[in-house]
């Protein structure tokens, strides 16, 4: 059944598992054959009529939306800012004159997040809820709501509810783009993405290997990263560190000189994802500035940047699409490491899977 583990050890690797068939689900429901985005008029018009979109989301969701906004500018054409919501409720920042409200949660349940809806509802805004728990609180109190399709998410770390809230928000920014002149057929670029997901998965022996040699003995790490891979690296540092308990930061890779090349050491691991071809260079030089300082490293890179010394490649997809993708080898490093660690990979300690406090 939907809850039972099977022959899985934890809920995590399943959940891991099970991407390529939510992109499928979303596909399906979201994106008919007939080209036309099927998500409701109301949002279409009312996202279309706003001047300023606010993601407004928690812990992984907010990772999530940090790669949306990109979505939003880029194909869209909407300014868009990602909010942590429980910085917004207490400090609410100058909005726009049209504001249109987007709230990211797997559960519904965040109270931090509810906390903001209601203030916006408070002030007559409109909003959208995606998550993953239909009439959940933000389901019910959010003036629409989408179904995320991904099925009972039980790890308390978050994966295959990032991949369908970053999947999902493409689909609402392909909703509201000149389609034509984006040229790209984005049921056919997932289709492919949730292909290339389960080469992934297919390919994790290597991964593991790498936690156990890399990770597993670390004290702490960091994930580096520019461009949208600065927003995939966030993600990819929380899963780690959530699990494994190894103290993990996720840096726009630019930012490392700035102070935190100063934590380097001989042998701290430093992994730098690189999807972006105009940023790869930039990125390499970076790494290269940890290598001399001892950081034992390691590369995700797309096709297109690949070099024989990189580690591990992806293959190439539309460059705004490719969290989808990268954030799955760091999902499975972080799960091996926890493994390696011999810890409770569903249940790290201090946390909680939904969060209704403030
Ligand atoms: C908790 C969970 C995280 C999640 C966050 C936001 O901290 O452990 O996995 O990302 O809450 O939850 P939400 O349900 O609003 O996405």
């Amino acid at each position: 059944t939907e809850t039972d583990k099977g022959a899985y050890p934890f809920y995590m690797l399943k959940e891991i598992d099970e991407q390529p068939v939510v992109i499928r689900q979303l596909i399906s429901r979201y994106l008919p054959k007939d080209g036309q985005p099927q998500i409701g008029e109301g949002i279409v018009k009312d996202m279309l009529a706003a001047d300023r979109i606010y993601i407004v989301a928690a812990g992984t969701s907010y990772h999530a939306g940090l790669v949306g906004a990109r979505l939003f500018e880029r194909w869209a054409g909407i300014p868009t800012e990602v909010h942590v919501s429980s910085e917004f409720a207490y400090e609410q920042p100058l909005l726009s004159e049209k504001p249109f409200f987007i709230f990211l949660s797997q559960s519904g349940e965040t109270a931090d997040s509810r906390e903001v809806l209601q203030n916006i509802n408070a002030q007559g805004f409109k909003s959208l809820t995606l998550t993953n728990v239909e009439k959940s609180t933000l389901w019910r109190e959010a003036t629409y709501a989408l179904p995320l399709l991904a099925g009972p998410e039980i790890a308390v770390a978050s994966t295959k509810a990032y991949v369908a809230q970053v999947t999902l928000q493409a689909i609402l920014a392909y909703a509201l783009a000149d389609r034509e002149a984006l040229n790209l057929d984005l049921e056919q670029e997932l289709s492919k993405i949730a292909i290339a997901i389960q080469g992934i998965i297919d390919d994790k022996e290597q991964l593991q290997e790498v936690a156990e040699e890399m990770l597993v003995p670390a004290h702490h790490a960091f994930y580096i990263g520019r461009g949208v891979d600065s927003a995939v690296v966030l993600e990819a540092a929380l899963k780690l560190k959530e699990i494994s308990y190894v103290q993990t930061e996720g840096f726009a890779a630019g930012e490392l000189k700035h102070g935190t090349l100063a934590l380097i050491e001989e042998d701290t691991p430093v992994i730098a994802v690189m999807t972006q071809p105009r940023l790869a260079g930039l990125v390499r030089g970076n790494l290269a500035e940890t290598q001399a300082r001892g950081a034992k490293t390691y590369t995700i890179v797309t096709q297109a940047i690949a070099k024989p010394e990189d580690d591990f490649v992806l293959p190439d997809i539309n460059e705004l699409l490719t969290p989808l993708v990268s954030v799955v080898p760091a999902q499975l490093l972080a799960y091996y490491t926890s493994l390696g660690r011999g810890l409770d990979v569903d249940h790290p300690r201090n946390l909680a899977k939904s969060v209704t406090v403030q």
